[in-house]
């Protein structure tokens, strides 16, 4: 029998005292969860799997959203970390582990002639916007994708100047007439493009290279946001994967393995004039994060990560196509091994929510862990069996989905 009585009870008290979680209608996401019946508290975390204060362990695709690539509580990061930690946290001044990982993201980024450490990826977006607008004396922002909550990007949030979300503008993703459209009417006052290479589409042929090469011709920067995509779809990123050759990148996630660590990294002509932005950085040299990051660079570099990633969403994605076309529900797999979703594919969008929400509820009591909001994500420590455990659960729940469906 499913409980989560525990974490229930856990939530109402949390909700009284932190704000976010108070405010929020479900735990992550809007329309994630209701309140009752759903894992909210965590006992602990190892490899791919969860286990919530009542118990239950889950498969986790969730995975800290997307940072905890080799899975959680890594032996060997850990053991990186605790190494790092007997020697201070936060020794103000410059360390070892600093220098190695800068030298080892400029040998595997192949845009980066250098980089600079700051904590989350809404700072390294951010930073490559603000130097962007520093180096170009411009200060239009063109932009495709989420980038986390920063005033120049933080799409529907209130509390913002007027005059700071007018200088955002968002692209149409795939569309290069759209862009050149919003050259045309911007003329020279774009300060940078800054794009997800992808997000659940993939890129038409020649369309990232199309945008890259339109930034340029109008003088403005190319600006890579790699905070999903890096070390995940190679280890020199989505440049690497699409032959791109970004003015600047962010990253962050998948670079230490759940460890706060982001990078702000890019060409020499550009990063040197980095003094313009009033950086501070009381947390950015910690040296904890940059040993996780080194470790997990180690890992994926040996284990070859993004192949890994690659062959583990491949077969969920085949494993759950399968059973979608088994069970006779109207569902595509969508996205890119690494990061799978589902869509389903109803005629009204009730129908399409409700077949979600049923869905991950679903999975959820048959202990695996994924949200109907955002992409899923896999990590080197799942197995074969680990997957193809999911691809049973699933079938269990396409089957109940489509009783539904057939009583509607
Ligand atoms: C593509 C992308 N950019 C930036 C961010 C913001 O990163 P953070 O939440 O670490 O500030 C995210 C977070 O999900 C992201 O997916």
């Amino acid at each position: 029998m499913y409980d989560v009585s525990r974490s229930t009870a856990l939530l109402r008290r949390m909700r009284q005292c932190d704000a976010l979680v108070g405010a929020r209608p479900g735990l992550f996401f809007t329309g994630y969860e209701r309140l009752n019946g759903n894992p909210v508290f965590v006992e602990k975390a190892q490899g791919p799997h969860l286990w919530d204060v009542d118990g239950n362990r889950y498969l986790d695709f969730l995975l800290g959203f997307g940072s905890v690539v080799l899975g959680h509580a890594h032996p060997a990061v850990n053991r990186a970390v605790e190494e790092a930690l007997r020697s201070g946290v936060n020794p103000t001044l410059l360390s070892l582990t600093h220098l190695e990982l800068a030298e080892r993201l400029v040998e595997l980024i192949p845009s980066a002639e250098q980089v600079t450490f700051l904590k989350t990826g809404s700072d390294a977006v951010g930073a490559a916007v603000r130097l962007s607008r520093a180096v170009t004396g411009r200060e239009i922002v063109l932009h495709w994708g989420g980038h986390g909550w920063h005033d120049w990007c933080a799409s529907g949030a209130q509390g913002i100047p007027k005059a700071t979300t007018e200088m955002t503008v968002a692209l149409r993703y795939n569309d290069i007439d759209h862009a050149r459209e919003l050259f045309a009417r911007h003329k020279d006052k774009i300060a940078c493009v800054v794009m997800m290479p992808y997000e659940i589409q993939a890129p038409e042929p020649g369309y990232l290279q199309a945008m890259q090469q339109l930034a340029r011709q109008h003088g403005a920067l190319f600006v890579l946001d790699e905070v999903r995509s890096g070390f995940r779809i190679a280890l020199g990123g989505a440049q690497d994967y699409f032959g791109l050759d970004p003015d600047l990148t962010a990253f962050g996630k998948a670079l230490a393995n759940g460890h706060a660590l982001s990078v702000l990294a890019g060409r020499r002509q550009y990063m040197s004039q980095i003094l313009k932005l009033g950086l501070t950085v009381t947390y950015y040299r910690s040296p904890d994060a940059m040993a996780a990051a080194l470790a997990t660079l180690d890992i994926l570099q040996a284990e070859e990560g993004p192949a890994r990633l690659a062959h583990l969403g491949t077969r969920l994605m085949n494993g759950l196509g399968a059973a979608i076309r088994s069970s006779g529900v109207q569902a595509t797999m969508v996205g890119f091994p690494a990061t799978p979703f589902i869509h389903f594919d109803y005629t009204h969008p009730n129908e399409n929510a409700a077949a979600m929400r049923q869905f991950c509820n679903g999975m959820l009591r048959r202990g695996v862990l994924m949200t109907p909001a955002h992409h899923w994500f896999v990590c080197t420590a799942m197995s074969d069996e680990d997957i193809d455990f999911a691809i049973e659960a699933a079938a269990e729940a396409f089957a109940d989905i489509r009783s539904t469906m057939a009583q509607c």
